[in-house]
């Protein structure tokens, strides 16, 4: 990876390699989010970042991450969100499982299948959230989409001369100008994400089977809605998540109090589109 790719992610420091020490001018501008701790039993390997960073950098983490996407974040709200929402997902999802193997050890069928509402919601929490992280950057490293991706969406969004309004220029590149299909992509979102009642989450996935079919105007991206802390892939089977918009309350309220449609305007501005890009050349390489 290169240094400039570090820094511009946003990730859970699980990486304790001993080059890190050759890295000490990077170290500055690195971004990264203090690791979730984990229950001290997972009967099942969930999959949670480890081990502990080295206490110098664990230390920086704490310091430096949670202000990575200001203004359109605010560090208060990163802290919250990944150090006790994203938490307390982890910490329930491995009691549930540690329930779920106690009951399946002694067969308890019934108790399994009462684990399964907890199973659902905390770890599709940890699954969204694992996936939101990786997805977000500093709006000095915002790029636009490009390569298959920027094809893929104006194929999707381009609308053959519909929907687009061009040239709105809501992206987070701050030039005036982004293609319509991509205007129309993020019109879409908002809608999604605007329409959720209650929390959930807006969707850019990855439709394989659309992509298999090849037909002219079937969409291989597409945008969908969640409630609450279902995954794209156990609402709408098959989907792939690409880039999800976090639109529970904890998300945004702080800055943008009831806003929502502000918030989901400006997320834009720290959208990875490189690691959207990354997802989705990934998911159309295993469809194939
Ligand atoms: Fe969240």
């Amino acid at each position: 990876m290169s240094d400039r790719r570090k820094r511009s992610l946003l990730f859970f420091d699980d990486d304790d390699d001993d080059d890190d020490d050759d890295d000490d001018d990077n170290d500055d501008a690195a971004l990264f989010l203090p690791p979730l701790s984990s229950s001290p039993f997972t009967p099942h390997p969930i999959k949670t970042p480890s081990p502990p960073p080295p206490p110098k950098r664990h230390q920086k983490t704490t310091t430096t991450t949670t202000s990575a996407l200001e203004p359109v974040i605010p560090a208060e709200i990163m802290q919250l969100h990944h150090s006790k929402h994203h938490q307390a997902y982890v910490s329930n999802l491995n009691a549930a499982a540690e329930k779920h193997a106690a009951a399946e050890a002694r067969g308890d069928v019934a108790a399994m299948v009462s684990l399964q509402p907890a199973l659902r919601f905390n770890g599709g929490g940890h699954v969204n959230h694992s996936l939101l992280w990786q997805t977000l950057c500093p709006v000095a490293d915002f790029e636009p989409p490009r390569g298959a991706l920027e094809r893929a969406i104006e194929e999707s969004f381009g609308g053959g001369g519909g929907g687009g309004r061009g040239g709105q220029g809501s992206g987070g590149s701050g030039s005036a100008k982004q293609p319509a299909a991509l205007d129309r992509l993020q019109q879409e979102m908002a809608a999604a994400a605007v329409g959720v009642q209650g929390s959930g989450w807006a969707w850019l996935g990855f439709d394989p089977s659309a992509a298999a079919a090849g037909r002219k105007g079937q969409q291989q991206l597409v945008v969908r809605a969640t409630a609450n802390q279902d995954p794209l892939g156990t609402a709408f089977p098959g989907l792939v998540p690409l880039y999800g918009i976090d639109v529970w309350e904890h998300a945004y309220y702080l800055r943008y109090k009831n806003a929502r449609p502000d918030y989901v305007r400006e997320i834009w501005k720290v959208t990875d589109w490189r690691r959207v890009a990354a997802l989705f050349e990934e998911a159309a390489a295993k469809g194939k």
